[in-house]
């Protein structure tokens, strides 16, 4: 794993921009494995401001989103689906139509994995897959368990992980509690992996993704064993490792 440490998160973001700004460049219509959260708001930000400045161009770019809340339809401000209108596609100029979020909203909730995973191999798979990490080693919402879910999948959201989102929310009923999230089969698919961390909230977790064994109990431990992973990490996250 190559790993990037920054001074703080504005670094952070800057680096993760930067490499995705080189993956478009050099590969236009690239599939981009897209993450939401906090953490990688800066990135994204970082990439509106070099479109803005005309050197970065979407129109073929292609998305495919980790995740998204079962029972929250796309226009629901707390849709992953709201999340990335607002902070990227519809501040750049790529075709809405290329980008794509599970369907909150889906009838059969297996259909629509089966239908994702292969929409997913449809497109050649992700050429990069940017990810954050949960406070519990969660990627995507693959929680902390006792084996690695491969395939799409819908998944009952850890504790940890309502804790840590409910304050996007009204209030913590009104919060799904079930998600939609790529696998993390699907996910080791990827070409090339950019993990993003930050904050010393997460350093611990971190510290045992490195240095600890491989094991669901963390599922981003399993990103050792994919062969083109980079961790982009401020010195706060990187300080327990
Ligand atoms: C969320 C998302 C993940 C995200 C992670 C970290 O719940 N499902 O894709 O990477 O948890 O979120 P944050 O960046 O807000 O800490």
């Amino acid at each position: 794993m190559k790993i990037y440490k920054t001074e703080n998160y504005d670094k952070m973001s800057e680096k993760v921009a930067s490499l995705l700004a080189a993956q478009i460049i050099s590969k236009p219509d690239s599939v981009l494995g897209l993450a939401t959260g906090s953490t990688p708001e800066g990135t994204y930000d970082c990439l509106v401001d070099w479109y803005d400045r005309g050197l970065l161009d979407f129109s073929e770019v292609k998305t495919v989103n980790l995740d998204e809340y079962k029972g929250l339809a796309p226009e629901d401000h707390n849709s992953y689906r709201y999340f990335m209108d607002q902070h990227l596609f519809d501040r750049v100029n790529i075709d809405k139509n290329n980008t794509y979020v599970p369907d909150g909203l889906a009838d059969d909730p297996q259909k629509l994995c089966d239908d994702y995973e292969k929409l997913i191999d449809g497109l050649g798979g992700m050429d990069v897959q940017l990810l954050g990490m949960g406070h519990n080693g969660h990627i995507g919402f693959n929680e902390p368990g006792g084996e690695f879910p491969m395939a799409c999948h819908c998944v009952s959201l850890a504790p940890r992980t309502v804790e840590a989102n409910k304050k996007y929310f009204a209030s913590e009923d009104v919060m799904p509690k079930q998600a939609y999230s790529m696998g993390i089969g699907t996910i080791m698919k990827a070409k090339k992996i950019f993990l993003v961390v930050s904050g010393e909230e997460k350093a611990e977790t971190l510290g045992k993704v490195l240095h600890g064994p491989v094991t669901p109990e963390i599922p981003a431990s399993i990103l050792k064993f994919h062969p083109d992973v980079t961790l982009i990490a401020d010195a706060a996250a990187l300080s327990k490792s």
